[in-house]
Order: C-alpha cells, then structure tokens, then sequence
C-alpha cells in the first residue's frame, strides 16, 4: 500500500484513543518507519511500501492502540525546540518542564554552575547548554545509569557533549563528597525535577492505561507516600552544601504536582516561591539558600 492510504487507515484506527492529533501521531509513525521527516510524506504520498516496512509501520500502530506512549515508539520527543532520544530508561520530557529551563536561564549570574539532579534524557542540562554555551558550567546527575547513556548520546547529538559532564549519583552525594566540583563557582543553580508521584497513585496505574506514566520507569516517577520524599532528602543536602560553603548563592528549582505547593513550601522554606505553568497551575518551586 502507499503511504496516503496507510496514514488514512492508520488515523482512523488511532483515532479511538480520542488523542488530540491522530493524523499526527500516523505521520510521525510512518517517519519513524521511513526515516524520512514528515515533509518528505507528504511530497511522497504515493510512495508503495515494502511489504517489511508495511508490516512494521502497522506493528507500530498496533502498539499506539494500547496507549504506548508515540515518543517511545518513535524513539524521541521534542522539548525546548531540541531533539531527545529517549527509551524505557528515561522519563519523556514534558512541556510543562520548559518553566523549569526558562526561570533557570533567568537566574544567569556570572560564575554560575547549573546541576541538573535526576537528568534523565538530560533534556534539561542539554537545553541549557544549548542557549548558555560556554557562559556557565553544566553539571548532570542521576542515579541510573542506564538514564545516564541516553543523556551522554543526547548531549552529543545536540552538540554540546564538551561543555556537561554526566556523573551518577544519588541526589547531592557526589558533590558533597567532591566539594573541588564547586571550585569557581559563585552560584549553583540546582535544576530538580525529581520523582514526585505518590505511591499510591502510581499504584493504581495498570497497563494498558491511557497514561503514559503507566510505561515509564518507577525510578523516574515513585517519590514516597506524599511524593516529596526525594525533595526532603534533597532539601538536607542542599543545606549541608552550603555550611561547606557559605558565600556560594545556591537556587533550587524543583518542579513538582500542583497539589505540592503548601508542602514543598514547609521543606524547602517559608520564602520559596511558586510559580504557575502555562496551564496556570503550580509547577514550580523557586528557592534560595
Ligand atoms: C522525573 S524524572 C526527570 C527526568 C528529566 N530531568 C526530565 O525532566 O525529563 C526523574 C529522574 O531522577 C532520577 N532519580 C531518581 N532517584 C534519584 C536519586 N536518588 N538520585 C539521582 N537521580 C535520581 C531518575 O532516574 C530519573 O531519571
């Protein structure tokens, strides 16, 4: 069949799952399939199909139709204008976190170091970088490692693998350990969007699910009872990083769920601010130590 008339099939199939663009997510499917960008669909659209690519075009949308996420389908996601690789290791980056990035490049000062803890994709880190190039120091985190090679390729494939380093660690405890990390550097913005789903809510999650946390990783998602858990421990080490080093100016910007607000002010303290995301909710947590 030719592509026109599989993307027509395939939209009205996809189309069940009440998405909002269902032509989309077949277009972005058969790009996947023919490695080609979608302009080209559409110059092509009478292209026929080798039986092989048919058949993994359709196993692709066969997969959509039990809600998988269409970013892990295609393998990548777009977030502040960049291209992200991503798999079942890491979170996929959501718009709402490009607050986070935005209030991270308006807290530029000289000398800054930006960590980006719980980098995932390094969506985060990688946009920075992207915008500040060498006018700061780009440092990332994360527990997993296997989050940690897709973060390394991203950064080398959005072209600015020289100026990140990628470490793992748990939370702050490589910098509390290695204090010359800090060396220079008069500000350290710490970019946090950690865990920070409920256990119980991730629980009652179950596959297929229209929810595509019910897909991502838990190491990505679980934050405790509350899912605050990583931001108290977070919160602990923050301050024993500044009694190491009192004239460093620390900013924490940790993204969080709506509900979180009051919450988040009691662990990272009464003059954090809060700010809303584009959809007017609050997202996120600004605070200074
Ligand atoms: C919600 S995801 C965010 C990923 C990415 N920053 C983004 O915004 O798309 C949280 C990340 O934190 C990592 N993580 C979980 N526990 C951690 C810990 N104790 N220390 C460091 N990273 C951790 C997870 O592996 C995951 O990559």
């Amino acid at each position: 069949m030719d592509i026109s008339t599989l993307i027509k099939l395939a939209t009205k199939r996809i189309n069940s799952l009440k998405t909002a663009n269902p032509n989309i997510e077949a277009d972005l499917l058969m790009s996947a399939v023919l490695a080609k960008p979608r302009s080209w669909l559409i110059a092509h659209n009478d292209y026929q199909l080798t039986k092989v690519e048919e058949k993994k075009f359709n196993n692709l949308v066969k997969k959509r139709l039990l809600n998988q996420p269409i970013a892990y389908l295609i393998g990548e996601q777009e977030f502040m204008g960049l291209k992200f690789k991503v798999n079942k290791n890491t979170l996929i980056p959501r718009p709402e976190t490009e607050l986070l990035v935005e209030t991270a490049l308006q807290n530029y000062a000289k000398n800054t170091l930006y960590l980006d803890v719980g980098t995932g994709s390094g969506a985060i880190i990688i946009s920075l970088a992207n915008k500040l190039k060498d006018k700061a120091k780009y440092l990332a985190f994360d527990i997993s490692q296997k989050a940690l090679v897709v973060a390394k390729k991203n950064s080398q494939l959005n072209q600015v693998d020289k100026l990140i380093s990628f470490r793992s660690s748990d939370l702050l405890t490589l910098i509390i350990k290695q204090n010359t990390l800090l060396r220079g550097v008069e500000q350290l913005v710490i970019c946090a969007n950690l865990p920070y789903v409920p256990t119980a809510y991730l629980k009652k999650l179950t596959k297929p699910d229209n929810k595509s946390l019910a897909f991502e990783p838990a190491l990505a998602l679980a934050g405790g009872a509350d899912g605050l858990d990583l931001y108290r421990r977070l919160a602990k080490e923050i301050k024993t990083v500044k009694n190491k080093n009192k004239l460093l100016k620390i900013v924490c910007l940790a993204e969080i769920q709506p509900n979180q607000a009051n919450k988040i002010k009691n662990i990272l303290g009464a003059k954090t601010l809060i700010l809303k995301d584009y959809c007017h909710k609050d997202r996120l947590a600004v605070a200074e130590f």
